[in-house]
């Protein structure tokens, strides 16, 4: 792979000139120049990432363009025309311990003249003449390695623990309902058995018994029917139930008024019943009856809640993969809808969520924690770039062979000036304490390194699209 350049004579006075030599005596100058060698290289590539790192190169005249590889393109990480750039095998002196392989191409896109130094010399040069500047390399290298390991680490649990404060949130809301809801049912069956025993007690004759029965069996039936209304038409509707009651000489009659409004009965119904129930015992049983509607209500009010808590404890088991393989084939819909589900709280009532998924995608192999934990990081930003109003659309779709999922916010935009760095481990333009700038490094890896994917974003103003392709085969 490595075109071979064109050698020619090295000389210590023109390496003298290079900022990177700085400090070095005329005797240790003539050493580089012995052990190395000075190129004329045509335009192309000098070496290409992941090629073992045999050769150090700096730059005397021309143009460096340094690339790494993404998914299946190259994108150009350095370009630099100064003398004394370097590249290559810049990491021998660590030995080995990290791979020695270089960790980008380097090409020259014009005649360039390079000084070479094989990584054996160079390794054996900063040892000998920099003891102690290798010993702080090493610690400056490894710490950086380490501290990037554990704040990864302390990212995900930060993503876990604003997700849990989200979750204890989303549950708290049906739980209170349906411990409200329990509470109001006990207060009704009370007041149920208590007629029951006015009933008992023998002031209603059997006809009498079995038209309320009827009328009670119609009234439950006709509850799971009603349609919601708005709260003007059913302040209307109250106020023409309330009236009807009191014309009717029952008591209190707005106690019982929204109860029948509810449940989607109107004066034509109590009109229906007005002409069945003995005119003496009309206020009793309409009475009964509201009970019967309030019971029905309340306890569809329970089953809404408690089915809410079941439904957000199966998105959490869905979005921590508690109990799945890390490794397996998804459905990434499934993985979508549990996050969303469970970041409800967080992306708050301003923001409307569209989905335009693409239903006919197959499923993809994947570490589907992880990739919740990107959708998590992609929809954070997203939500936090908008403050509180617009709208959120996840798209998916099937992009040639990879599955393409997208995060669309109407926020502000990434300005062109900071595009380049957003991906950048701690690159945050939140204010202290807010960002860590560590939500795009730790998708990155999980998407490009991880599972071979990319991950880009498309910015304009109020149209910001965050785009992940996955491949369809491992
Ligand atoms: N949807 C977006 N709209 C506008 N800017 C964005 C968007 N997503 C990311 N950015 C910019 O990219 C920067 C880096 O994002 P990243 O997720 O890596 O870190 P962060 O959100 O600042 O902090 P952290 O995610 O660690 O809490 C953000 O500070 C923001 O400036
Ligand atoms: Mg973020």
């Amino acid at each position: 792979m490595t075109d071979p350049g064109f050698t020619q004579p090295c000389s210590a006075d023109e390496l003298r000139t290079l900022f990177l030599f700085e400090g070095l005596t005329s005797e240790q100058l003539a050493w580089l120049c012995r052990e190395g060698h000075v190129e004329q290289h045509p335009p192309g590539l000098v070496f290409a990432e992941g090629e073992p790192a045999l050769w150090c190169y700096v730059l005397l005249d021309g143009l460096l363009v340094l690339s790494r590889k993404v998914g299946t393109e190259d994108v150009e990480v350095i370009r630099s025309a100064q003398r004394g750039a370097y590249a290559g095998a810049f990491q021998a002196f660590l030995g080995d311990q990290v791979p020695q392989l270089y960790t980008a191409s380097l090409r020259v896109p014009e005649p360039s003249r390079l000084f070479v130094l094989s990584s054996v010399a160079y390794s054996q040069m900063i040892h000998q003449w920099f003891p102690m500047a290798q010993h702080l390399l090493e610690g400056l290298f490894f710490n950086f390695q380490n501290t990037q390991q554990i704040i990864a680490q302390r990212e995900r649990l930060l993503a876990l623990g604003s997700l849990s404060a989200g979750l204890t949130h989303e549950l708290n809301n049906p739980a209170a309902a349906a411990v409200r809801a329990t509470s109001a049912l006990r207060e009704r069956v009370a007041g149920m058995r208590h007629k029951l025993g006015m009933i008992a007690a023998g002031r209603y004759d059997r006809v009498a018994l079995e038209t309320l029965i009827r009328l009670q069996e119609d009234a439950a039936d006709r509850v799971p029917k009603a349609r919601a209304v708005a709260p003007m038409e059913a302040a209307d509707r109250e106020d023409a139930v309330s009236d009807w009651l009191d014309d009717h000489g029952v008591a209190d009659g707005w106690d019982l008024a929204p109860a029948f409004v509810q449940a989607g009965l109107d004066t034509g119904w109590l009109d229906h019943v007005a002409a069945t129930v003995d005119a003496a015992y009309l206020a009793g049983a309409l009475r009964w009856l509201a009970y019967t509607v309030e019971t029905e209500l309340l306890m569809n009010e329970i089953e809404d809640s408690t089915t809410r808590v079941s439904t957000l404890v199966a998105a959490a088991k869905q979005y921590s993969q508690l109990d799945r393989a890390p490794y397996q084939v998804v459905d990434v819909h499934d993985l979508l809808d549990s996050t969303l589900l469970l970041l409800g709280a967080k992306i708050g009532k301003g923001i409307r969520v569209v989905k335009e998924y693409d239903r006919a995608l197959p499923e993809i192999p994947a570490y589907a924690g992880e990739l919740n934990q990107v959708w998590t990081n992609l929809i954070d930003n997203a939500v936090s770039a908008m403050d509180g109003t617009g709208t959120l659309t996840v798209r998916t779709a099937l992009d040639r062979d990879r599955v393409l999922v997208e995060f669309g916010d109407t926020g502000p935009g990434v300005p062109a000036e900071i595009r380049q760095r957003i991906f950048e481990p701690f690159f945050t333009t939140k204010p202290v304490g807010e960002g860590t700038g560590l939500g795009l490094d730790i998708s990155w890896r999980i998407v490009v390194n991880k599972h071979h994917g990319d991950l880009r974003v498309e910015s304009s103003p109020g149209d910001t699209r965050f785009k992940v392709w996955l491949p369809l085969a491992a």
